[in-house]
């Protein structure tokens, strides 16, 4: 089976002045995290939309899906984690729970804040996440890269057309994954901010799949602003 993770569990402390976690603020005319939703929706090889928010917003979510997408059984909102591993696992930990996994189970980890996401980069994750066991969406760096280990002196500027920016979705197969995740020592459990970094740690290859340089994180207020300018762009 397919799965799709939309992460939504933080709650956008850089985003500031509001108690309402960004992925609820509203995007042109709907929530944030409906664009994203209803971009995954709309794909008929996912199985199972699972969406995790704070707990105090699962019945908030589940309003905003009735209301906006309508009512849909293969979109399913339960609780996120402390931090965007923790909730990456929980969403695992469902789907072994509910569905059972096996060694063509899929799970595609989307940020919540990136309502730009486009079909072709999702069937891209999907291909790549079966032929390949993980991947990972980039951009390639546009920027020159300047790398300060004390934050005072240049320590290195590596050669830039090796860095690229990385995005989401970050797709696995889940038993590769959760293998993966099991063998992970203390020290390395510490240092995992990000789940394709576990296949790297371990020696294992992520694929690239293209992003868009559209496909924009919404962090801080500015980024909201940019999307709204996106998103007009895209109705042109
Ligand atoms: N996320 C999550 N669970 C967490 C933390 C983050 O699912 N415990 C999700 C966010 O909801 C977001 C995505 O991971 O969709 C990217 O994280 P980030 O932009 O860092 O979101 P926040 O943690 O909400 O923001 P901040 O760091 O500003 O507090």
């Amino acid at each position: 089976m397919i799965f799709a993770a939309i992460l939504a569990g933080g709650i956008g402390s850089r985003m500031g002045g509001t108690d309402t976690p960004k992925q609820f603020l509203t995007l042109g005319d709907r929530p944030v995290i409906v664009h994203t939703i209803e971009k995954f929706v709309i794909n008929n090889k996912i199985d199972k939309i699972i969406v995790l928010t704070p707990k105090n917003f699962i019945n908030h979510t589940n309003h905003l899906i009735k209301d906006y997408i309508g009512e849909n059984d293969n979109i399913v909102v339960i609780e996120g984690g402390k931090t965007r591993n923790d909730t990456l696992i929980n969403s695992i930990n469902y789907i072994e729970e509910n569905f059972g996994i096996d060694d063509s189970s899929i799970i595609i980890t989307h940020d919540s804040v990136r309502p730009f996401v486009t079909h072709r980069i999702i069937e891209d994750n999907i291909d790549a996440a079966q032929k390949y066991g993980a991947c990972d969406t980039v951009v390639p760096a546009t920027d020159t890269i300047v790398e300060s280990v004390d934050g005072e002196t240049i320590s290195n500027i590596p050669v830039r057309s090796y860095y690229y920016q990385g995005q989401t979705p970050q797709s696995f197969n889940i038993n590769k994954l959760n293998s993966l995740m099991c063998s992970l020592t203390e020290d390395e459990i510490n240092i995992l901010t990000d789940a394709c970094k576990i296949f790297t740690l371990k020696g294992e290859d992520v694929y690239l799949v293209d992003g868009e340089v559209t496909n924009i994180k919404i962090t801080y207020p500015y980024d909201l602003k940019l999307a709204n300018t996106i998103l007009e762009d895209n109705h042109d």
